[in-house]
């Protein structure tokens, strides 16, 4: 199993690292078997797997009920999940229980922190607990309602500076990775030049240090619009949707199930149950 330590060591020696979010047992076990670095189990579940058009309405029940099942799916991968909408602000002790049950609760490695500001604060008090902690910058999609929608952020030069800051406050603050979402290249580069902990981007351009998708976006399975930057790697609704339109095809012809399918009961029982 890597660990916060691996994934500095890869950043050091250029090695980069690959993440993709996995919801459940069997997503997990298969990005773990394709030899994933990192797990995330994000909150983009709600919008991924639960149909919600944001991530606002998952609540921590959802990430701990998505995280334990991506954790008996993937036992050997360094799994994050995040903290969902609100749950990591406002009271500060209710916000270290609520961290404290996801991460006990799903068995992670870490959790993940969108923002910066207060936010800090909370990843400070998370890493002096023993949680390692993920920070999330740039487009903040649990804010999305916010910022007007989901925009590319970091576009102006003021905007930058303010990123970078943040990106420093997060390091300082203890966090051991960061996420960059969708923030022009340069600015992503520079970000990841300006701090020491590896910096993960999703349409961040290609100078971060690892790379993090969204599963069903990557694999396009039942995700109809795919954003800009994400580039899919297989067609797996096409695969299963043929698959079951064949099956509906044979059970209504009756080609489903063959012999080989069916368990057969020996004559002398037969005999018997006929009298
Ligand atoms: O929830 C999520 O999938 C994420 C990634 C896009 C980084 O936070
Ligand atoms: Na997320």
């Amino acid at each position: 199993m890597k660990n916060t330590a691996t994934f500095t060591k890869m950043k050091k020696e250029g090695e980069k690292i690959a993440m993709l979010t996995a919801y459940d047992y069997p997503s997990a076990k298969i990005a773990e078997e394709a030899g994933m670095d990192i797990i995330l189990v994000g909150d983009s579940l709600g919008m991924v797997v639960l149909g919600y058009d944001s991530t606002v309405k998952v609540t921590v029940e959802d990430m701990i009920h998505h995280g334990k099942a991506a954790r008996r799916g993937a036992q050997d991968t360094f799994l994050v999940v995040d903290m969902p909408f609100a749950s990591f602000h406002g009271d500060i002790d209710r916000t270290l229980q609520t961290a404290v049950r996801i991460f006990q609760e799903t068995g992670a490695e870490a959790l993940k922190l969108e923002g910066a500001d207060e936010v800090t604060d909370v990843t400070r008090l998370l890493t002096r607990t023993g949680i390692p902690v993920v920070a999330h910058l740039g487009l903040l999609p649990q804010t999305a309602g916010v910022l007007g929608g989901f925009k590319v952020q970091g576009k102006t030069a003021d905007a930058a500076k303010k990123l970078i800051e943040d990106a420093k406050a997060c390091e300082a603050a203890g966090a051991f990775m960061l996420v960059l979402e969708c923030i022009p290249y340069q600015l992503a580069k520079e970000v990841t030049e300006a701090v020491s902990i590896p910096v993960i981007g999703i349409g961040a351009g290609s100078e971060t240090d690892g790379q993090v998708l969204v599963y069903h976006d990557t694999v396009k399975y039942g995700s109809h619009h795919l954003p800009k930057f994400v580039r899919s790697y297989a067609e797996a609704g096409d695969v299963m949707k043929n698959g079951l339109g064949a099956y509906v095809e044979d059970v209504k012809s009756g080609a489903f199930p063959a012999e080989e399918h069916r368990f057969t009961m020996k004559e002398e029982e037969l005999q018997q149950l006929y009298g």
